[in-house]
Order: C-alpha cells, then sequence, then structure tokens
C-alpha cells in the first residue's frame, strides 16, 4: 500500500511558558492510499489543529508531515500555494462558496486555474454532479441553494480535481440527518470509486461509522484507533460509541 500522509511526532503548542496549551503532543500515524479516515475526540481535543496543519494553514511546532513524497512543514511560499491547490482539497464546515458564482462556475474554478479546456471541464462537472446529485442546481447560486445542496457543491468542487488528499472538518456539521447521511454516502462512494484519500474530523459516530478506520485523540494524543475491515455499518457504529464511552465523553452529546 502507498502511503499517502505521514505525521511523525507532530507536535502544536499554542502560548507561551507560563500558559502553555498542548494542543497536539507528539502525534503519529499514517494514512495510505484509498483510506477514509475520521478522526474523533472531544471538544478542545485537537482535531481541528490537527487538520490545519496537515492543510498547511497552521504551523507545527516540531515534527514532521510528508503527504506524498513532499515534506510540507518547510514549504513556504508560492511553493506552498502551488502544492496547496494541486495536492489537496478541503471541504468545511460553512462551505466556503463563492456567492457570485452559480455552483457550476464554484466547481469549474479551480480546473480553469489549472488551464484545463472548457470541454474537458464540462465533462467532469457533469459526472461529478451526477455522482453527488447536483445536476439540477448546477445553474444556481449558492442563496438559491439548500444546505445539503451546498454542501454536496462543495464537496464536488474539493473533489473535482482529484486531489492527493480530502481534508474534510466537520462536513455534516450543519446537516439535517438525512441530507449527513446522503453526503456521507456520496463520500463512501467516491472513495470506493476513485481511490479518494479522505481525512474527516467529525464529533459524531454516525458520521465516523462510515469511514474505514477511526482515529481517536485525547489531550493531543493519539489514543485509540478502530478499523471497520468487514464489519457492517451497525457493527462499526457500535465498536464507535464503546470507545467513546471510553474516551470519558457523554456518548449522547456525540450521536
Ligand atoms: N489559536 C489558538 N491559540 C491558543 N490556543 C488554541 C488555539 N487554537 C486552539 N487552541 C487550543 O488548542 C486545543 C485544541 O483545539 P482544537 O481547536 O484543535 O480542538 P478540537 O478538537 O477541534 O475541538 P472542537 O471539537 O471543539 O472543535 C484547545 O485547548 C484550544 O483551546
Ligand atoms: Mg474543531
Amino acid at each position: 500500500m502507498e502511503t499517502i500522509l505521514k505525521i511523525a511526532h507532530v507536535q502544536k503548542y499554542y502560548g507561551n511558558k507560563t500558559n502553555l496549551t498542548k494542543a497536539l503532543d507528539d502525534i503519529s500515524f499514517a494514512v495510505d492510499k484509498g483510506e477514509f479516515v475520521a478522526i474523533m475526540g472531544a471538544s478542545g481535543s485537537g482535531k481541528t489543529t490537527l487538520l490545519n496543519v496537515i492543510s498547511t494553514i497552521d504551523r507545527v511546532t516540531s515534527g514532521h508531515i510528508q503527504i506524498g513524497h513532499q515534506e510540507i512543514t518547510t514549504l513556504k511560499g508560492a511553493r506552498l500555494n502551488q502544492f496547496r491547490r494541486e495536492k489537496l482539497g478541503f471541504i468545511f464546515q460553512d462551505f466556503n462558496l463563492l456567492d457570485t458564482l452559480t455552483a457550476y462556475e464554484n466547481i469549474a474554478l479551480a480546473l480553469q486555474i489549472q488551464g484545463m479546456k472548457a470541454r474537458v471541464i464540462d465533462a467532469k462537472i457533469q459526472q461529478m454532479a451526477s455522482q453527488l446529485d447536483i445536476t439540477e442546481v448546477l445553474n444556481k447560486y449558492p442563496y438559491e441553494m439548500s444546505g445539503g445542496q451546498k454542501q454536496r457543491v462543495a464537496s464536488a468542487r474539493a473533489l473535482i480535481t482529484q486531489p492527493e488528499l480530502v481534508l474534510a472538518d466537520e462536513p455534516t456539521g450543519a446537516l439535517d440527518s438525512r441530507s449527513s447521511k446522503y453526503l456521507l454516502e456520496c463520500f463512501q462512494h467516491l472513495n470506493k470509486q476513485l481511490q479518494a484519500t479522505i481525512l474527516m474530523v467529525t464529533h459524531d459516530a454516525f458520521s465516523a461509522s462510515y469511514a474505514s478506520r477511526v482515529l481517536f485523540i485525547k489531550d493531543g494524543k493519539l489514543f485509540n484507533e478502530l478499523r471497520r475491515g468487514e464489519m457492517s455499518r451497525k457493527t462499526f457504529f457500535n465498536q464507535i460509541i464503546d470507545v467513546v464511552s471510553l474516551l470519558g465523553g457523554d456518548a449522547n452529546d456525540l450521536i
């Protein structure tokens, strides 16, 4: 198996000596190509910090992060921007669609920047749209779409460039249960069909149960991990709930 992401002894400290927060405290793990990994942990455990240092939004205090063959902790300036644009896909909780562009234009943007021909872009968008069931909203502006539709358009935008790594922070956080389920099924499908490698932060055991592996973090450290293997989603869900209660959280907060 090809390793896409390698995190080695990463520490991220905030503050100064008298007021130090160890948001990430010597965390190490690796993700293979084609994995769908969920990251869970209580509020304040370091999930967003972890995603931010991987997505190069934030810098590590120490340690190494490799994406593909690239060490990203030393990348700067134009090379960092290019790397982000070409290798990573982001899905944020608040969608981050551009309000003045239609769904189609939002999705097309990254491909236009790459200089791809309009005809090729169109074929890619039509195919992605049918997989995510957003064909009907392609000509709509963000304010004309439902939350679930916006989230699926944002997902299409992140996935259309076939990034090496897709990073999602609480992608279902703003969705109702039906839209959440639909988006997660899309993720699962794209993960299988396109071999998209997905790293998803989530509070909720239901979302995590769609992943092939769940990493649990506690106080900035890796606490446990579960692999789905051949388990049904329901069985996996129950195992996740067990670890969540071990973590000391209230399981009811997380489902
Ligand atoms: N910019 C910052 N300055 C100082 N401390 C920070 C900063 N960002 C995060 N922290 C601290 O680092 C720790 C981890 O925060 P992080 O946002 O990664 O948690 P999280 O697991 O994403 O939580 P949540 O589930 O509430 O989103 C927390 O104790 C938080 O207070
Ligand atoms: Mg967070």
